[in-house]
């Protein structure tokens, strides 16, 4: 098969350093790609969300399955747009996506299929007054979060009812654009969280291995949050028991709910938990794979992915096995100093080329003019390492950081440091 995958980031160096090993897998063109992904495929320059151009280069280069990184294009409808170009293209299509898209749209198939999530009402401009009557009966922390994609920021939660009053009115006042039009305001869950990544072709699912990654830029979870600054995985805490409540609660259902309200489905389901004292609700549903998270479950599991995304098309995934190894993997993110707010770029990498017992993800590098690696983004590598425990995975990181440079690096030395 000829591939295309399309994004940019550490996810789509993973990504492709599972599918480039594929016997399946004839041509890799990662789209717009980085200088990790060029090792392993053609970097195409083509934008993520410009059907038509990817169409006509599918066309061109007899593309046969699309692979979907990040969120944007599904959310915008790509799965619609190759419906029928006999190209199968691996996430949901735009209705299923709003499970992402919109956190109304996810509680409220949450609520419709009997999912265990906080307690919620949504709101608009029209009804602002009873929003902040619904504020005044609640205790807080309040948490408010603006109903679309908003980059990650979208989601506010303040200690102070008065504080949160104004955030909802300011919301609801344009402060996302579109995204907060809307605004769910739900209870605030006290808990540690985790991910679990499912694949689904609409009716079965393989579980994939879960993860737990690290938002916060500061450590002790302090400060900004970030796209992700480190994750590992198997995450100890989640033991059989816990499973068990997760699949059955929480997996079953919602791979019930996307069957019945014939949602269009074959991709990666990405469900953000919190485990309160021993039950697990749904903080978020993603619709795609989580970055870093990508860079720990990949890298631990031992199926060929286009084996598994073949299956999501011809009806055999429930005949698959997912095959993933003891090990465990953590991955700390370094990244540009200033990062998550501004920061430069341009600064020239070394080192990895020393690094021999982890693996490197690049995720904002990228080639300069004279083929220097240079850091392109905030996120610049992930290290990802495995061991026989999280500690030794964890040192063996972070020893071989310590060989890797570049002006202003930044990471958090404590991934990790709560379980
Ligand atoms: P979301 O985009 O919905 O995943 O929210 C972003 C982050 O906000 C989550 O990863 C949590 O850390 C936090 N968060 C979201 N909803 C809640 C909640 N109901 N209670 C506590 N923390 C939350
Ligand atoms: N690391 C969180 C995400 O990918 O959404």
């Amino acid at each position: 098969m000829n591939i295309l995958l399309l994004g940019s980031g550490g996810r789509e160096h993973a990504l492709s350093w599972n599918i480039s090993k594929s016997e399946k897998c004839d041509q890799l063109f990662i789209a717009p790609g980085n200088a990790g992904t060029e090792k392993l495929g053609s970097n195409v320059n083509l934008a993520i969300n410009d059907f038509e151009a990817i169409d006509q280069f599918c066309t061109a280069q007899k593309i046969d399955m699309i692979v979907v990184g990040p969120e944007d294009p599904l959310v915008n409808g790509i799965v619609d747009f190759f419906e029928n170009k006999d190209i199968k293209v691996v996430g949901p299509a735009k209705l299923a996506a709003q499970l992402e898209g919109s956190k109304a749209f996810a509680k409220d198939f949450m609520a419709r299929h009997n999912i265990p999530t906080a307690v919620y009402k949504e709101f608009t401009s029209e009804t602002l007054a009873e929003g902040l009557k619904y504020l005044d009966q609640k205790d807080g922390p309040y948490v408010l979060k603006a109903d679309g994609l908003a980059a990650g920021k979208g989601v506010i939660i303040l200690q102070e009812k008065e504080e949160a009053k104004v955030a909802l009115e300011k919301m609801l006042n344009g402060q996302f654009g579109a995204a907060s039009e809307k605004v769910v305001v739900e209870d605030f869950l006290d808990g540690i969280e985790f991910s679990v990544f499912v694949l689904t072709d609409g009716v079965s699912y393989k579980i994939l291995p879960e993860a737990k990654d690290y938002k916060k830029i500061g450590e002790g979870d302090k400060g900004l949050n970030t796209g992700g600054m480190g994750a590992i995985s198997p995450v100890p805490f989640v033991d059989e028991a816990l499973w068990k409540k997760v699949e059955e609660r929480i997996i079953k259902p919602t791979i019930a709910g996307i069957n019945t309200d014939k949602l269009n489905y074959k991709g990666f389901v990405f469900i953000g938990l919190i485990n309160v004292g021993g039950e697990p609700l749904v903080i978020e549903y993603n619709c795609r794979m989580g970055d870093p998270e990508t860079e720990v479950v990949i890298p631990r599991m031992q199926n060929d992915l286009l084996d598994l995304f073949e299956s999501l098309f011809d009806g055999s995934l429930s005949e698959k096995e997912i095959y993933t190894k003891s090990s465990f993997a953590t991955t700390v993110m370094l990244v540009s100093g200033g990062y998550p707010e501004a920061y430069e770029k341009g600064k020239e990498i070394t080192g990895i080329d020393r690094v021999e017992t982890s693996m490197v993800f690049y995720a904002g590098a990228k080639k300069d003019a004279s083929s220097k690696l240079v850091t392109s983004g905030g996120r610049v590598l992930a290290v990802t390492t495995l061991g026989s425990s999280m500690k030794e995975a964890l040192q063996t990181s972070y020893q071989n950081i310590e060989k890797i440079k570049f002006e202003k690096m930044n990471y958090r030395k404590d991934i990790g440091f709560d379980l």
